[in-house]
């Protein structure tokens, strides 16, 4: 039996990491991620903001109803539809929860929420004791606690607990703590609300890049519940990174006397696919999941390396699933394709693992080496991201280009709801000409915002996975394709963010509402 105390991981990439800006996941992509931080053994999945819109409502319930393990939370504003809302997307799950919360801060109450906090302190009433009619297990947070009165926070998480509340968070919610400070401020308000009983949590934001320093001065302090996300993703500048909460408790358990139940060798896996899924790249240096995390360039590191490993390494690399790029060859067989598959943390049923299988040997046709990062581009481009329902309008079915001296001519054949379109552009270079004659056959004008091109492994004959950002009127999406050419991979890129516009149109009249929390 561990003598460490377990401090809970409450996941929250698919609703913060998914609120921040540029970041837009489908259903079947936060499903598979879902599915990743299941077996990762992570407490709670925050799957989504159901009342924020049918889509969230759709992927908090999806989840829900297929991912065993871990508590699923739905986000609610005190609000009864909200509230309504979540209980009915988590309904479906083993362990549901509804997490709402309402700002507590002199500057929240006034200006945003425009309520005394006579009138605040109702409203937890209220709304925690109507969650808690709906399911048993239910969490209030206190928005912009970090700048709220002690006494009045105290007051609010008193009434939060006496309504039925089992978990009571203090967020900070605009990275305004300062480590030294915030273990003190933390352990006042848990003594100001009388109730040490219940399980206390921490959401830090990483606006002075102390999120992660913040969480871990707030275990010290007694909490036993650390709000994160993968690679650190969400509003601003993010949340307290998993990875690195993990893993200093972990690394430091003597020192906490606390640890968690995460499966830390599938964290550089779940870095990958959340960098990749969500088009926010990992930087080499990011402590735990980065490239350089366990590289040692110096030569006076590398002789210490050979002599001993823990001269220079706190942690091992295969503590974080770090580098086992695994190559796969043209006769592997479905059974051992499966498994790597199975590996990566992709849950495909048989028709997607076929799909996936056809990509694979295609690939193995156009490239003598497939690893195991050219693979997980492809799932996630090709069988992952183009899937049916997903609102994929349009689809690449031929095209043709010709090149010279900076000139391109680009002919392009899109299928369009089921009719073939075909059209012919020039241009400044292949891709422009071939963005031209796209935008010519759907008939709109979005802005590149950016474009990029990436190997995602070494030699010519690598894949090249190509992002876009198109804006259109007040919509922003990102696209992705990969191909080991670079010219189809750019067009499959442009039309991926091309039905990512046409779905949020499509979504825009049935928004129920689409107020973010933070
Ligand atoms: O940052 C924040 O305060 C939040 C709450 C909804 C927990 O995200
Ligand atoms: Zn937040």
């Amino acid at each position: 039996m561990s003598t460490y105390e377990h401090v809970r991981i409450f996941d929250t990439t698919l609703r913060d990491g998914e609120q921040a800006a540029g970041i837009n996941l489908n259903t079947k992509e936060k499903l598979q991620i879902a599915a990743q931080l299941a077996k990762m053994k992570v407490d709670v999945i925050e799957a989504g903001f159901p009342a924020a819109s049918p889509g969230d409502f759709d992927a908090v319930q999806l989840i829900a109803r297929e991912i065993p393990g871990p508590i699923i939370a739905g986000l609610a504003r005190t609000r009864r539809e909200d509230i309504a809302a979540a209980a009915e997307a988590v309904k479906p799950a083993a362990k549901p929860r509804i997490h709402t919360f309402i700002a507590t801060s002199p500057i929240h109450m006034e200006y945003k929420l425009k309520m005394t906090p006579e009138e605040v302190l109702e409203e937890v009433r209220q709304a925690v004791t109507y969650a808690r009619s709906l399911v048993s297990d239910v969490e209030f947070s206190a928005e912009d606690a970090s700048r709220s009165d002690p006494a009045f926070l105290g007051e609010v998480f008193r009434v939060a607990a006496e309504c039925g509340a089992t978990t009571l968070n203090i967020p900070d919610t605009v990275g305004y703590a300062i480590p030294t400070e915030f273990g003190d401020f933390l352990a006042a308000v848990i003594e100001a609300s009388g109730r040490p009983d219940v399980i206390w949590s921490t959401h830090c934001h990483n606006d002075l890049g102390l999120a992660v320093a913040n969480s871990l001065a707030a275990v010290r302090a007694g909490i036993r519940q650390i709000e994160c996300t993968v690679n650190g993703i969400g509003e601003r500048a993010g949340n307290a990174s998993m990875e690195e909460i993990v893993m200093a408790l972990r690394t430091r358990r003597d020192s906490f006397g606390c640890t968690t139940e995460v499966d830390t060798t599938k964290l550089c896996g779940i870095s990958s696919m959340v960098s990749r899924m969500t088009g926010f790249p990992v930087p080499p240096n990011k402590a735990i999941v980065g490239a350089n995390a366990f590289a040692h360039e110096a030569g006076i590191h590398q002789h210490g390396m050979l002599c001993n490993k823990a001269t220079y390494e706190i942690m091992s690399p295969e503590d974080v699933g770090a580098g086992s790029r695994l190559v796969l060859g043209k006769h592997s067989g479905k059974h051992a394709f499966r498994q790597q598959v199975e590996k990566m943390g992709y849950s495909l049923s048989e028709e997607k693992l076929s799909e996936a299988m056809a990509i694979f040997k295609d690939l193995c046709d156009r490239k003598e080496i497939v690893t195991t990062d050219d693979l997980e581009a492809m799932i996630e481009t090709e069988v992952l991201r183009s899937e049916e329902g997903e609102g994929r309008r349009i689809a690449l079915k031929k095209f043709m280009v010709q090149v010279g001296q900076g000139h391109g001519t680009a002919t392009v054949t899109i299928e369009d709801q089921g009719r073939q379109v075909t059209d012919a552009a020039t241009g400044n270079g292949p891709v422009d000409a071939a963005y031209k004659a796209i935008r010519r056959i759907v008939g709109i004008e979005p802005i590149l915002e950016s474009y990029s091109i990436q190997a995602v492994t070494e030699a010519t004959d690598a894949i090249g996975e190509a992002r876009v950002t198109l804006l259109m009127d007040d919509m922003k999406v990102m696209g992705r394709g990969a191909s080991t050419d670079v010219i189809e991979a750019s067009m499959k890129a442009y039309i991926d963010g091309i039905n990512r516009l046409f779905l949020k149109e499509a979504m825009k009249g049935v928004q129920v509402n689409g107020q973010n929390a933070g």
